[in-house]
């Protein structure tokens, strides 16, 4: 169960641990998280959700803002070019081999380089919660001012506040969203909210379970059951995607917001 900051993260801290770790291992971890069930069905999951408002246009732009390996914005780049803004290097250049329609470039989002009214649609998959962003409310203003008017911005985050696990620790998230938050936020920065959703309902009994048995001892969802159960957690996260094709879910193990800036 990945629903936190993941792949990326986890190599942050072990390069800080060694110095010995180089580009390949990084690649192995990527494709490790490549197919992992949880990125598999996100990727799917925010098809669904974004794909059908995107701006298909020969001008179209789109920005995966902290998309680290582009494990789960990969799929932009089949729809219009994109920028992969990230500040992690070597994930810049694991993205760019996976990825030829990326334009990587190394940025902190609390600093977004970019011109106003620069982008169609602007992704942020897990970032916000990072322990490197004090303020994601004025990150996701920031958002809002880079995307052009009539363009939409979708946020994914881990969700549920009490869900708080070992996973989170070990992958520096400094906070989970409510889906009430995610809409607050992308309200609050003048966006027009299109869907605000929890996802992954489903695994919330589940996480609760292990976080109370984890209590003190931190552990990364990483190579943990990457084929979920041998294929029920996709089976169920399937069944979520068709139920979300027709509502919104109060609350999840993600929370999600796709608006729209005012034309
Ligand atoms: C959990 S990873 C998610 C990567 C990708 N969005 C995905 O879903 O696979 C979080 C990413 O956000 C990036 N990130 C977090 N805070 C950032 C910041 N302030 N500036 C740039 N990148 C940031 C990290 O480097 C990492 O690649």
């Amino acid at each position: 169960m990945l629903g936190a900051c993941s792949v990326v993260a986890v190599r942050a801290e072990e390069m800080a641990q060694s110095s010995s770790m180089d580009a390949d291992e990084y690649r192995r971890m990527a494709d490790a998280g490549e197919r992992h069930w949880w990125y598999r069905s996100t990727r799917q999951l925010l098809q669904q959700l974004v794909e059908p408002h995107l701006d298909s246009g020969a001008a179209a732009l789109c920005l995966d803002a902290g998309g680290g390996t582009g494990a789960t914005g990969g799929w932009l780049t089949t729809s219009a070019a994109t920028v992969l803004g990230d500040y992690e290097p070597i994930a810049l250049e694991v993205a760019r081999a996976d990825f030829a329609g990326y334009l990587p470039v190394r940025i902190d989002l609390n600093h977004l380089p970019f011109a106003d009214h620069s982008f169609s649609a602007v992704l942020c998959v897990t970032a916000l919660c990072h322990r490197m962003n004090p303020d994601p409310a004025t990150i996701v203003r920031d958002f809002a001012r880079v995307t052009r008017p009539g363009g939409l911005v979708c946020l994914m985050e881990p969700g549920g506040k009490r869900l708080w696990r070992g996973h989170d620790v070990v992958t520096h998230t400094a906070r989970r969203f409510s889906v009430g938050e995610m809409r607050s936020m992308a309200h609050d920065s003048g966006l027009e909210v299109i869907r605000a959703t929890g996802a992954y309902t489903f695994l919330v009994p589940l996480a609760a379970i292990l976080g109370a048995i984890e209590r003190g001892n931190d552990k990364s969802d990483v190579g943990r059951n990457e084929s979920g159960l041998g294929g029920v957690m996709s089976g169920l996260a399937r069944l979520e995607r068709r139920l979300m094709r027709r509502i919104d879910l109060p609350f999840g193990l993600s929370a999600i917001v796709l608006a729209r800036k005012p034309s």
